[in-house]
């Protein structure tokens, strides 16, 4: 195995000749740190059937198994499949998934600390996934801003992005958005944490899945504090030019392992749909989100 992080980038690192059936647990070890301190590891030349690929995220942690059925793949229930491509005249998977900024499971009681990608069918022209590093975009914040979120609380909620499932169609859309709320209510987490594996500050909220700030006791802040986190932190750039924001390219045979506490990421907008099929694997490390006894 050799891990190559790119010269002068913050974020991303190479690693070839990567097999998860050899790997020994010092490989996996050296694997996990790159993905916590470079954020995104690359993993080429991957030739992995589904079984292989949910074997190989086993090796990184515990599997998650997505909660809403229909984006499951049909033989291997961890794979979460993203996808426009149609197989034998039947939708597998959900497309246009993730066309907003959020971390996966954002919304979940108990988030995984890993996500894994494995794109199986590459577009030709809008390949690649925009992330932003909440590391340091919690760094860059005004000191008055990073001062006003200091011991704050936000809520999240998959309520703006829920993707009506083919057994809604014809049900009253206040019975659906009632399903959604008792299903997952929506989760308070700390506004900054310390990243468990790294000890960095971490802001943790997207435009895609946070809806809302409050005090620790659960008194709403003003929804203007949440756009500007929002616009400081590159999410309202509509031409993805902030400087905080990262495309990350692949091609086939990559395999995509990244951290999911202190990245979030939207799927890249394209005007002319092109074929695009991604799997989906994601773990829980050893680790919860946060550490809830460290000092805030
Ligand atoms: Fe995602």
């Amino acid at each position: 195995m050799k891990i190559t992080e790119r010269p002068g980038q913050a974020i991303g690192a190479t690693v070839e000749e990567f097999d998860y059936a050899t790997a020994s647990v010092a490989d996996i070890e050296a694997l996990k740190q790159t993905v916590y301190t470079k954020k995104i590891a690359v993993l080429k030349d991957q030739d992995l059937s589904p079984h292989q690929f949910l074997e190989l995220g086993k090796r990184l942690g515990r599997p998650e198994v997505y909660y809403e059925p229909m984006y499951k793949h049909p033989e291997v229930e961890e794979i979460f499949v993203s996808s426009n491509v149609p197989e034998d005249g039947r939708q597998i998977g959900v497309p246009k998934t993730g066309k907003f900024w959020h971390a996966d499971y954002q919304f979940m009681p108990d988030p995984f600390g890993l996500t894994l990608i494995y794109p199986q069918v590459v577009p030709e022209k809008n390949r690649g996934t925009y992330f932003i590093d909440m590391g340091s975009a919690y760094e860059k914040l005004s000191e008055e801003l990073k001062s006003e979120i200091g011991g704050m609380y936000c809520r999240h909620s998959v309520r703006k992005y829920f993707k009506i499932r083919p057994h809604d169609v014809y049900r009253p859309l206040s019975e659906i958005l009632d399903e959604v709320e008792q299903k997952t209510p929506p989760v308070v987490q700390p506004t900054t944490f310390l990243h468990p594996m790294t000890g960095e500050r971490v802001l943790y909220l997207s435009e895609g899945f946070t809806v809302g700030i409050e005090d620790e006791e659960g008194k709403p802040l003003d929804d203007d504090l949440l756009r500007r986190l929002f616009e400081a932190t590159g999410q309202l750039d509509e031409t993805f030019t902030h400087d905080n924001i990262h495309l990350q390219t692949f091609e086939k045979g990559d395999l995509l392992v990244w951290d999911n506490r202190s990245l979030i990421h939207r799927a890249r907008h394209t005007s002319t749909p092109e074929p695009t099929v991604s799997y989906r694997v994601t773990v829980h490390d050893e680790k919860k989100l946060y550490d809830a006894d460290a000092a805030a």
